[in-house]
């Protein structure tokens, strides 16, 4: 992951809302994401979430501070609805499809305009809702399919372009947990077989825990980040901070004993002891 070019670079990023009393939705985000990575963005409601999402997704600009996206800053870009359908996907929580036009038309929404010919808009589409699952749904109006099977739709639709990043905004929000499931496991594959980046906005634990990375938010700053790849690390890291790892990595002279085993005895370290101190080293 470290040769990975970075593709989503924010720098300072600020964003106030209205005049009267300011809201600082966003308050100093710096953030990078890799091209391949697959991040959850997590935080309490009001955040600054979907401000986040909306600045980097150029769905509206930011009071101060930079976007980059692909190395071009977004301030700099000229024709910016023309650099967001060919660069970015947008999948939200309420699938805004269009009810009067069926699956397949609704995927073909982004692509007008976009050099495709009616021919290679319709085969597209095709494929794209192959992709998703949903060939036998094609042409069906959003109001005949689950919701399931909606937002697959929506995902089809953010693929249209062939975006290098999608961005998703609670995307299982509506769902239950076996629908979000398979929304997640099919934006994995995505990922994994387009090489398409992921950010994406969730209050779902089980889907952060998919991720690459989480990016925690709360009062329009980032707070932290865990990096999921190595799921152990992140309980190691609140081992090594609870008292009982500190007593561990301190060597303090009192017998330690974890969960029934006995770690130092009579001062000195047991086995067991000593190999979770060399982990703990580590961390
Ligand atoms: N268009 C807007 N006008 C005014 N305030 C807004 C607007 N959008 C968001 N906010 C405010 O900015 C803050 C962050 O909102 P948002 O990014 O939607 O948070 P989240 O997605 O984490 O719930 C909130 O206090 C919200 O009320
Ligand atoms: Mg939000």
């Amino acid at each position: 992951m470290e040769n990975r070019e970075v593709i989503v670079e924010t720098r300072d990023l600020v964003k106030i809302y209205g005049d009267g009393a300011e809201v600082r939705a966003l308050d100093g985000v710096n953030m990078a994401v890799l091209a391949g990575e697959f991040v959850a963005v997590m935080g309490p409601s009001g955040s600054g979430k979907s401000t986040l999402l909306n600045m980097i997704g150029a769905l509206d600009r930011p009071t101060s501070g930079t976007v980059l996206v692909n190395g071009q800053d977004l301030a700099q870009v000229r024709n910016l609805d023309s650099f967001r359908a060919r660069t970015v996907g947008f999948i939200f929580q309420m699938h805004n499809l269009i009810p009067t036009l069926t699956a397949r038309e609704n995927v073909e929404v982004p692509m007008r305009g976009q050099g495709f010919s009616h021919r290679d808009r319709r085969r597209r589409s095709a494929e794209l809702l192959e992709l998703v699952g949903l060939a036998e749904r094609m042409n069906h109006l959003p109001n005949m399919l689950s919701g399931g099977e909606r937002q697959r739709v929506a995902v089809a639709r953010a693929l249209a372009n062939n975006p290098a990043i999608i961005l998703a905004d609670e995307p299982t929000g509506e769902l239950d947990a076996a629908r979000s499931q398979e929304i997640i496991s099919l934006m994995h594959r995505l990922n994994h077989e387009l090489g398409t980046t992921f950010i994406v906005v969730t209050h779902d634990l089980a889907v952060a825990r998919q991720t690459d990375r989480v990016l925690v938010m709360d009062s329009g700053r980032i707070v932290r980040e865990h990096i999921i790849a190595d799921p152990y690390s992140e309980d190691l890291r609140q081992l090594k901070d609870s008292p009982l790892g500190r007593a561990l990595l301190g060597a303090r002279e009192v017998d330690l004993v974890a969960a029934g085993v006995p770690l130092r005895q009579g001062g000195q370290f047991t086995a067991m002891g000593q190999m979770l101190r060399e982990v703990l080293e580590k961390v």
